[in-house]
């Protein structure tokens, strides 16, 4: 048949791929083309729309470089990143059979874009914050598995923005890292290290994704956050953050990367002796927070 009906369309284009060699791109792409073509049905797009559509797309390609991912933007903000972290976090979990007294593992959520692999790594307790402004804040806690057992020399990766929220990376091409490190757990699993309590901010607004969030009616910020990766030999590795509980934001975050589970309160403290010994002529604040890790299957 050469002619097909506008309903018809999709099962034509899902029926062509009935030779790709690779079943899941087939079973991927056949769901995109049902539920691209639905979309359209439903909406009656005008040919006008769908090349604004287009232009769009264009856009947000133009807008990506090394430094910036404009199209994970637009996934993030979609709700789309989180979703796909949802999804990879249960499949995980499915692949195993946890012990009747397993504790559920610490909830992952997205990576975003300002990690940048090969930050030094520090001994326990350093200040990550290096005379950079904002309120310090001293991390600490213990990492362990589901079943409450240390986790020794695991990698804690840990990141976050300035005190006006912006991260090294968006800094200009020369900028050198700043507020973040690498962490090891001690043979108890603990790990600790200062640096500042994060800050709201907005994720970059001046592109495409920007436009749409405003089109959208919505504003662009995240709660303060501490991201945080853990590797650890024989788990499996976690991307999460911690969130300030007291953060504008905490509810409406524009990448929807907020779980109940991460929102900490931090500790508020008048000036004087950190319990690591440290002597701080201001107000500081501790995070206390214990991660657990899923065991490798
Ligand atoms: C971040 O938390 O760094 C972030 C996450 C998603 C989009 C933009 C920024
Ligand atoms: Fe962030």
């Amino acid at each position: 048949m050469a002619e097909y009906a506008a309903q018809d369309l999709a099962q034509a284009v899902i029926d062509r791929m009935a030779d790709a060699p690779n079943p899941r791109f087939k079973e991927v792409m056949s769901a995109l083309v049902k539920h691209a073509h639905a979309f359209v049905r439903e909406v009656q797009l005008t040919p006008d729309e769908w090349m604004q559509g287009i232009q769009f797309l264009t856009q947000v390609g133009q807008m990506c470089d090394e430094k910036r991912q404009e199209f994970i933007l637009l996934s993030d903000t979609l709700g789309i990143s989180m979703l796909v972290v949802a999804i990879d976090q249960a499949r995980g979990a499915a692949a195993r059979t946890p012990a009747p007294d397993e504790q559920p593992p610490t909830e992952a959520t997205v990576l975003g874009p300002f990690y940048w692999e090969g930050a030094p790594e520090l001994a326990a307790g350093a200040d990550i914050a290096e005379g950079a402004a904002g309120e310090p804040a001293w991390y600490h806690g213990r990492v362990t598995d589901t079943a409450g057992r240390p986790v020794a020399n695991a990698a804690l990766d840990v990141w976050s923005g300035d005190a006006e929220g912006f991260y090294d990376l968006q800094k200009g091409a020369d900028a050198p890292m700043q507020l973040r490190a690498r962490f090891r757990t001690d043979a108890d699993g603990r790990y600790s290290f200062w640096s500042i309590k994060p800050t709201y901010y907005p994720v970059p607004a001046d592109g495409p994704v920007g436009k749409m969030l405003r089109g959208m009616g919505r504003h662009p910020n995240r709660p303060g956050h501490m991201h945080t990766m853990l590797q650890a030999e024989g788990h499996q590795t976690l991307v999460t953050h911690l969130f300030d509980a007291d953060s504008p934001y905490i509810d409406s975050d524009a990448v929807f990367g907020v779980r109940n589970s991460l929102i900490v309160d931090f500790g508020k403290h008048a000036p004087g002796t950190a319990p690591d010994g440290r002597v701080l002529n201001k107000t500081w604040y501790d995070c206390a927070y214990d991660f657990r890790l899923v065991p490798a299957a």
